[in-house]
């Protein structure tokens, strides 16, 4: 069904894989729409697409240069195969033959696109498009159900004329229709759909010298649950995370990084066009003043090491950007809403995710129980795992964003 209205991709990443049939020239319109939309999108070209569609025409929709071949040196010395699988939020494959299907069901790498898609973990769409008995065909039909079930989501065939002159089921869906299975997706229908996200994530590691840190025991899983929830709920979200064993949530840009001075750079850089912050990492606040150069050996009986602030990066995020929206985390192990409100008058944040702390609780585990805090009140959010609370915080995050431009338009009316 077609959405009412075209869906925000701003800042939405889309490989599109263009596999040989006559609907290669609809990619075309997909590829118009989907920048319209505001999406980011790089064309990979089958040999069998490009005898329908020229790579001219798809790189000036596109403003990238289109690949075609796993063998083109200039093209995977700009963006390796590999990258490229790793780039994208969704992989759409529009049209989709039978064969392009056939290679992705069995996962035989013969070409460039069907590399992408086995090298890639993000998830993938399919826009088949053929011949109605190749699409009847059983072997079609297998392909098709083997996919559905790995999580592939097929959009259409649709029935109608084909361009064989006969009619069926193998028609490629319209663009338009596709535009809005893509926004579904991607959660562009979601309640931060549109908007820009940063969040840390994890702990930080402050060196002693070349072998041993400073570090805790946070272990990212609080923000890597908010940073999938927040994709999941359409936002473009950038993941700047400390050292930790946990797989990349899928849709989302990760920049890992490992002490608190390398967070606070790039977490700096990546929230200059955000719109909401979220600082989740359990950052060091201090380090030891000079790091090492050689490891420190065991000659004495007893080493002090001299410490030094590190700096806030919340505090360094409101001095460089007084309007952005920000949630701030506060770990604490007694007083729990004085010392939260207290964190979130003298950072000057939106909101704080208070939890308690101690004696087995929240840090590496797969729990938690959390207050949120904003000026005018307190919620509970009750306890349950980090993706169950972060699910329950997005919807928390998104009101008060939204509630915070409506008050910023009525202010500047004034
Ligand atoms: N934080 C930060 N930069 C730091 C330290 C902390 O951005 N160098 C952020 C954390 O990500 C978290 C919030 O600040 O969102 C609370 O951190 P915490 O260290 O508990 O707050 P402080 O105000 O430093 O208070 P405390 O004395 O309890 O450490």
């Amino acid at each position: 069904m077609r959405a009412m209205s075209q869906p925000s991709l701003a800042g939405r990443r889309i490989l599109l894989g263009v596999s040989g049939g006559i609907a290669a020239y609809k990619s075309a319109e997909l590829v118009r729409l989907l920048r319209k939309a505001g999406a980011e999108v790089q064309v990979v070209l089958s040999d069998g697409g490009a005898r329908f569609i020229t790579p001219v025409t798809l790189q000036a929709l596109s403003g990238h240069p289109v690949r075609q071949s796993l063998w083109d040196e200039n093209a995977e010395a700009a963006m390796g195969h590999i990258e490229l699988a790793r780039w994208p939020d969704l992989i759409v494959v529009a049209p989709a033959s039978a064969n392009a299907m056939a290679r992705l069901a069995t996962g035989m790498t013969t070409d460039l696109l069907s590399t992408v898609c086995l090298a890639s973990d993000r998830p993938l769409m399919l826009a088949p498009a053929m011949n109605r008995l190749m699409w009847a065909h059983p072997a079609t039909q297998e392909n098709a159900q083997r996919l559905r079930t790995r999580g592939v989501q097929l959009v259409g065939p649709a029935a109608g004329d084909q361009a064989c002159g006969e009619v069926g089921d193998g028609r490629m869906v319209e663009p338009a229709d596709l535009l809005t299975a893509i926004g579904d997706a991607l959660g562009s229908g979601g309640a931060l759909a549109g908007r820009r996200v940063v969040i840390t994530a994890g702990p930080t590691r402050e060196a002693i010298d070349p072998v041993r840190v400073l570090s805790n025991r946070s272990s990212g899983r609080m923000g890597f649950a908010l940073a999938e929830a927040m994709a999941r709920a359409g936002a473009a979200v950038t993941l700047v995370a400390g050292p930790v064993a946990l797989d990349t949530p899928a849709g989302v840009e990760r920049i890992d990084v490992e002490s608190a001075a390398d967070m606070s750079e790039t977490a700096s850089r990546a929230a200059r066009d955000a719109d909401i912050f979220v600082g989740c990492a359990a950052v060091a606040d201090y380090r030891p003043a000079q790091a090492r150069a050689q490891k420190i050996k065991k000659h004495d009986e007893s080493l002090s090491l001299e410490l030094e602030r590190t700096e806030d990066i919340l505090e360094r995020l409101r001095g460089e950007q007084p309007a952005l929206f920000m949630v701030g985390f506060a770990a604490e192990t007694e007083n729990l809403a004085e010392n939260a409100r207290g964190k979130l008058a003298r950072k000057r944040l939106q909101m704080v995710a208070g939890n308690l702390v101690g004696d087995g609780r929240a840090f590496d585990r797969e729990d938690n129980t959390l207050t949120l805090f904003t000026a005018e009140d307190a919620a509970e959010l009750g306890s349950g795992t980090k993706r169950e609370l972060a699910g329950r915080m997005v919807e928390r995050i998104a009101e008060a964003y939204d509630a915070s431009q409506s008050a910023g338009t009525a202010d500047a009316r004034r």
